[in-house]
């Protein structure tokens, strides 16, 4: 991985200081950019949303913002009061997720969010409980676990058993329960197959099979439609450099073709994504504290672990990486360094699970050098474990783009 020239001068800038460097750099122009390239390229009725749990910094909030999403996907409350600060008012919010409380519920109500997707039977009737209590009604997505999984997605949200969503198998049996809560304004489905997919094919077989569904529906059930269909996110990008990231044009010439094909168009077509739209955002920028040579293997030791960029011990990849060297005088004589040579990165916490990077080919560190992790402006700081031991928590800068 080649460190922008942006970025390594902002790391060289905050190494300056001499304090121990260890913080997140965004630089979130990519981000715009993606938002206004998927704009031009997309059908008639696609609308993107930012999926905020991907990164939910201010930044990311704000630049989904001004480059001109539709609205934001939330999973919490805490989601939502940060997009509605950030500048989004509610009906701009769509809110997905097993396990909404009744006071998130509530919420959403009284701010009359867009659409709250049921993942429940047990959630439309707490919902419909809320909205009798308010007197006011609700729009909502039914959100549908596909009898259908993508085995090479780093993580699936369909397909076997999941607390996403109803099961396919039982539509029949909870549709007409919801269509008769007269405060739930039925729209459509939901139907997320997996994240970090690659293959365009993939996550359009998961289209058609919601359009098929959608098919199904309208002709089992008199007087319904559903005008919003929601895909999720998906779109993944290029951890293991293999050169290429998902093939969004690809995408959208598939779905433009599957909607003349089955008549879909002047439907609302969502996209929440967030990995696509944030990963090479941000940069996770960490100083090398140790160098140890352990039983033939060399354990490089930075200021923050999985506290701090807990993404590729818990998906079990490395991310791009490289080192931006620092030059520091030795600390003694028989210091370890990395020379061309396959090596281990982690933490500072003590668990084995403290991992970086592993088993990765350096071509050379040194104690005081500044590891440097790609890819990390999507479920980095936010997915970590950040109060296990008590660091402080690193410092996220923004660099105006
Ligand atoms: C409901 C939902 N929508 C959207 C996303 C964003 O997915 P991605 O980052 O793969 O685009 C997620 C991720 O977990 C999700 O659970």
């Amino acid at each position: 991985m080649q460190v922008p020239e942006q970025i390594e001068g902002k790391i060289r800038e905050l190494a300056a200081t001499g304090n121990t460097l260890n913080c997140y750099i965004y630089n979130t122009k990519p981000m715009a950019e993606k938002v206004a390239s998927l704009s031009v390229m997309m059908p008639t009725g696609v609308e993107i949303f930012y999926a905020m749990k991907a990164n939910p910094h201010v930044a990311f909030l704000q630049t989904a913002k001004d480059s001109g999403v539709e609205g934001i996907e939330i999973a919490s409350l805490g989601e939502a009061k940060k997009a509605v600060e950030a500048g989004f008012s509610p009906d701009r919010l769509i809110y997905t997720g097993p396990g909404k409380s009744p006071e998130e519920l509530r919420w959403c109500v009284e701010q009359g969010i867009r659409t709250v997707h049921i993942e429940s039977l047990t959630e439309a009737y707490r919902l419909h409980q809320l909205c009798v209590e308010l007197d006011k009604p609700q729009d909502v997505l039914l959100r549908i676990n596909a009898d259908f999984d993508i085995h090479d997605a780093q993580t699936t949200f369909s397909g076997g058993s999941k607390k996403f969503g109803v099961d396919e198998e039982k539509l029949d049996e909870v549709l007409p329960q919801i269509l008769a809560l007269e405060y739930l304004n039925f729209r459509g489905l939901h139907v997320y197959a997996a994240s970090g997919v690659l293959n365009v094919d993939d996550l359009l077989k998961n289209c058609e099979l919601v359009f098929k569904l959608t098919q199904k529906i309208e002709s089992n059930y008199a007087n319904v439609r559903c005008d919003i269909i929601d895909f999720g996110g998906g779109f993944g990008v290029d951890y293991l450099e293999e050169g290429h990231d998902f093939n969004p044009q690809a995408w959208a010439d598939g779905l433009q073709a599957m909607i003349a094909e089955y008549g879909f168009e002047g439907r609302h077509f969502v996209l929440e994504l967030g990995r696509y739209l944030a990963a090479d955002s941000g940069f996770f920028c960490t100083e090398i504290l140790d160098i140890k040579e352990s039983r033939g293997k060399k354990q490089v030791i930075c200021a923050g672990g999985i506290n701090h960029f807990r993404r590729p011990a818990a998906l079990g990849i490395n991310h791009p990486m490289s080192i931006v060297w620092m030059d520091k005088t030795r600390l003694h004589t028989y210091q370890e360094k990395v020379r061309g040579e396959k090596v281990y990165f982690g933490g500072p916490l003590c668990t084995g699970a403290d991992k970086l990077a592993n088993d990765i080919f350096i071509e050379a560190a040194d104690i005081g050098d500044i590891a440097v992790f790609g890819l990390a402006g999507a479920y980095g700081l936010t997915m970590s474990n950040q109060e296990f031991l008590s660091h402080a928590k690193p410092d996220e800068v923004v660099l105006n783009s």
